[in-house]
């Protein structure tokens, strides 16, 4: 697997439309990292969801994936509880950070419309109990927010979630190595180029639909090599035979020359996975009692993460 050439990503990006909130989200990003890097805060991106791959200019279908944005979101809440501020970009309606834990619930049964005595007002009550946790869930999310040390942006198609990647990619490299970058997405590695997608609705027809797909060039060649050669860059690998696990997050590590991969497999990614670098490998696991206890994997890959972040800051202090 050869890296990259640049031909092949400024390529695909020329033949892209920009995301209506390209140049907004650019903006607010260059604005949030300088912000945070002033004082001194580290300061992640985290990508979170899957991406929505057109088969139509005016989409009607789509192709997308299973990833439910948990990892992300859930990653997103340990990283500021260790103090990183939070750039956190993910798929439009995938999962967030603090409302992820109720994603399941109808909130107006969790709700009541209580009349306010001699007034013609109302006011809404909550049932706790149908909110578990949500005490402290509100109470962090609430200092967080007023603390701004959490940027949601939101992508949608692959297109857009490759943009907004390199925007954020050119806002956090000025942190140096104070940057880490934690690219959960899982992210589609075929596409349909503009220049050859049908404008209109497929129409079903007699014959079945063929597709023919493009390679999507793998943007952690030029994010590690261009966009932020100084920074901690953690990629994902995952898999849905355990064979090939380490042996495919090796090839990964060894041809874009980052620091981590994340290696997991598609059954037990909320329970389990390798940690890998050039050179160890450390497995992460729940025991059951942890997952009795709700204990959850991301809270341990973050923890081990920010300490390989805190080693390599402190190795690019003392020039070799
Ligand atoms: O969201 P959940 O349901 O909680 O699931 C979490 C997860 C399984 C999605 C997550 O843990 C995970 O593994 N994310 C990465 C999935 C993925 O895209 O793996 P991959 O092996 O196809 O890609 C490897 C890496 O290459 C990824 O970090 C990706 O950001 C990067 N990539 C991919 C495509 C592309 N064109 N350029 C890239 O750089």
């Amino acid at each position: 697997m050869a890296a990259e050439k640049e031909s092949d990503w400024s390529g695909f990006f020329s033949g892209c439309v920009p995301p209506p909130n390209a140049d907004s989200s650019a903006r607010a990003m260059a604005e949030f990292a300088e912000r945070h890097s002033a004082q001194g805060r580290r300061v992640v991106l985290v990508t979170s969801g899957g991406t929505k791959v057109p088969l139509e200019s005016r989409t009607v279908r789509f192709l997308d994936n299973f990833s439910s944005g948990w990892r992300g979101a859930g990653s997103a809440e340990y990283f500021l509880e260790l103090g990183y501020a939070v750039v956190f970009l993910h798929r439009h309606r995938s999962l967030s950070p603090f409302s992820r834990r109720y994603s399941g619930l109808n909130l107006l049964d969790a709700l009541k419309a209580v009349p306010v005595a001699e007034t013609t007002r109302w006011r809404v009550e909550a049932d706790q109990a149908a909110l578990p946790g949500i005490v402290p869930v509100l109470q962090r999310y609430t200092a967080v927010r007023e603390a701004g040390l959490l940027l949601p942006v939101e992508f949608s198609t692959l297109s857009d979630y490759l943009y907004l990647l390199r925007a954020a990619a050119q806002a956090l490299s000025p942190s140096g190595p104070k940057a880490m970058f934690y690219l959960a997405a899982a992210v589609s590695d075929f596409f349909i180029p503009a220049s050859e997608m049908p404008e209109h609705k497929i129409q079903s027809g007699a014959s079945p639909l063929q597709l023919t797909m493009q390679m999507v060039p793998k943007m952690l060649a030029p994010l590690v090599k261009d966009w932020a050669p100084h920074a901690f860059v953690t990629s994902f690998k995952l898999e849905t035979d355990s064979s090939q696990l380490v042996a495919r997050a090796r090839k990964a590590l060894a041809t874009y020359r980052h620091q981590v991969v994340v290696a997991n497999t598609l059954e037990t990614r909320r329970v389990y996975v390798v940690i890998v670098t050039e050179d160890s490998q450390i497995d992460l696991a729940l025991s059951e009692n942890e997952v009795k206890q709700q204990q959850e994997i991301e809270e341990k890959i973050v923890q081990h993460l920010s300490e390989c972040h805190t080693n390599f800051i402190e190795k690019s202090k003392s020039p070799e």
